[in-house]
């Protein structure tokens, strides 16, 4: 049996901040999958056949900014209204045709996700045109449709449009509410302008507003972290995330920093090493949960997302970490068919070439006159044997609790050593039942991920256990 203390972390004193160095990636995983070439006759099969997942989601992609932020390499296109409404009508195309394919009508869709780039950058026809599309596909009663972006430039119209055309939840990035620490990222908006807007749409009987926050943000000190806090406590949205800063390369910060230098505010070069973000998540984490004021008790969903409030769901993030079947739409889209992982082509003239009814395109002609969504390029994977398996312990330690109920007994058995670790080194609590993480392990649920990943790697498991 190995053991090694990426695994494990180490022993400290103070395990939230030292029981590893920094976080390992935004998201742990492991493949197990090769590419493989999806021939046309493969495609048509696939839109062909009925699913055989019970729980699905589509994602669709929207990649344009208007600005590219300090923190953020998400950026893919330059939001020029032209460029958008192409792509919106060829989108909304796709996923016309897409919603009456067997595959799509076989099994209702419990979750949409309309991701980016800037999805609230599109105009308000453009989304109610997007949320029609939406519409054609089965989905459940109450199912969860998300439109993520920005609050600036999304008017009541826009609004509008997206609750009378069936979205109900809505993810606005504020990373920090802090003025100065927002216009060193490159943010549009002040606090007090930020304040307002979340109020009124908060005031929406039904919807879900939800807001991202990054801690360790250059200028962005344990004050303004504070503040930030309290802001989203007061700002009326009925969900929070609170993010560490990833250093994401070829970003604005990571290449000042491989400068020396810090983007920081006008009055502060102070970026918080990993030691203070653990203390940040430790504020938050605390404060939102703390239950003097009963009525103002927040719940935590998972590691990373907390509700004040039942209308807030979280199932996207939460079944995405399941491995549940996404279907993948747009360029930059990435999700699964038929257990075969997909991403596709970034590229938007690759992407756009693909539905293109020209000669190069002659295939996806035929797909469109067979009412098939067109092939777009990217990377297709083959099925990994061990997703449903891998999934248990991302979604257990991703919610902080790793219930023993959905594990056989000899899987247990074999990671009850790194389990044991995990306790020792404060980031665990280990009983009969289950493995629960503390706030420790809740801030490194990420390098514990991956940590597993790695256990099992070195030590495997038999796998007719990962089969069963
Ligand atoms: C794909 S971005 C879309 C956000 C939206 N376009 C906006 O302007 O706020 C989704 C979220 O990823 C998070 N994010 C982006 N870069 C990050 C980084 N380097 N570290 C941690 N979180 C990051 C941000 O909180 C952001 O709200
Ligand atoms: S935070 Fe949003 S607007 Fe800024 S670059 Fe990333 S995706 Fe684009």
């Amino acid at each position: 049996m190995i053991l090694t203390s990426s695994m494990t972390g180490i022993a400290s004193p103070d395990p939230l901040q030292h029981a590893f160095k920094v976080k390992s990636a935004p998201h742990a995983g492991r493949s197990g999958s090769r590419p493989v070439t999806v021939d046309d006759a493969l495609w048509q099969q696939w839109w062909q056949t009925p699913t055989q997942a019970d729980k699905r989601a589509l994602y669709i992609h929207i990649p344009f900014c208007r600005k590219r932020c300090s923190f953020c390499n998400f950026f893919e296109n330059g939001a020029k209204p032209e460029r958008i409404s192409d792509y919106m009508t060829t989108l909304c195309n796709q996923l016309t045709i897409a919603a009456q394919t067997p595959l799509a009508q076989s099994q209702p869709f419990d979750t949409v996700y309309v991701g980016g780039g800037t999805p609230t950058d599109i105009t308000a026809d453009e989304i109610a045109h997007l949320g029609r599309a939406i519409q054609g596909f089965p989905l459940v009663k109450n199912a969860e449709v998300t439109l993520e972006g920005r609050l600036n430039g999304f008017d009541d119209d826009k609004f509008n449009n997206a609750l009378d055309n069936g979205f109900n939840r809505f993810s606005f990035g504020v990373q920090s509410f802090d003025t100065a620490v927002r216009k060193a990222a490159g943010r549009f908006d002040d606090k007090d302008t930020l304040l307002a807007r979340l109020q009124q749409l908060s005031q929406h009987p039904t919807a879900s507003i939800v807001i991202d926050l990054i801690f360790g943000l250059p200028g962005q000190t344990m004050d303004i972290w504070q503040q930030d806090i309290e802001a989203a406590m007061a700002c009326g949205a009925h969900g929070v995330d609170l993010y560490q800063l990833i250093g994401l390369a070829g970003n604005r910060i990571d290449k000042a920093s491989e400068k020396g230098k810090i983007l920081g505010t006008d009055s502060s070069e102070f970026q918080a090493d990993s030691q203070t973000r653990a203390n940040m998540y430790a504020y938050g984490a605390k404060t939102l949960e703390a239950n003097t004021l009963e009525s103002k008790q927040w719940q935590r969903l998972s590691s990373c997302h907390w509700r004040r409030d039942k209308r807030e769901r979280s199932i996207y993030n939460s079944l995405a970490k399941s491995g549940i079947e996404i279907l993948p739409f747009g360029a930059g889209g990435g999700g699964s068919i038929h257990g075969h992982g997909m991403m596709n082509t970034r590229d938007l003239s690759e992407w756009h070439q693909a539905q293109a009814p020209s000669k190069e395109a002659e295939v996806n002609s035929q797909l469109a006159s067979q009412c098939l969504p067109a092939k777009v390029p990217g990377m297709t994977l083959s099925p990994n044997p061990s997703a449903a398996f891998d999934a248990i312990f991302k979604r257990g330690l991703d919610s902080g609790v790793l219930n023993f109920t959905a594990l056989e007994a000899d899987v247990v058995t074999h990671l009850h050593p790194l389990f044991e670790a995990w306790q020792q080194h404060g980031l665990a609590t280990l009983d009969n039942h289950c493995l629960s993480l503390t706030l420790a392990g809740r801030f490194w649920n990420v390098n514990m991920q991956t940590g597993l990943f790695e256990f099992l790697a070195t030590n495997p498991i038999a796998e007719a256990k990962i089969a069963s």
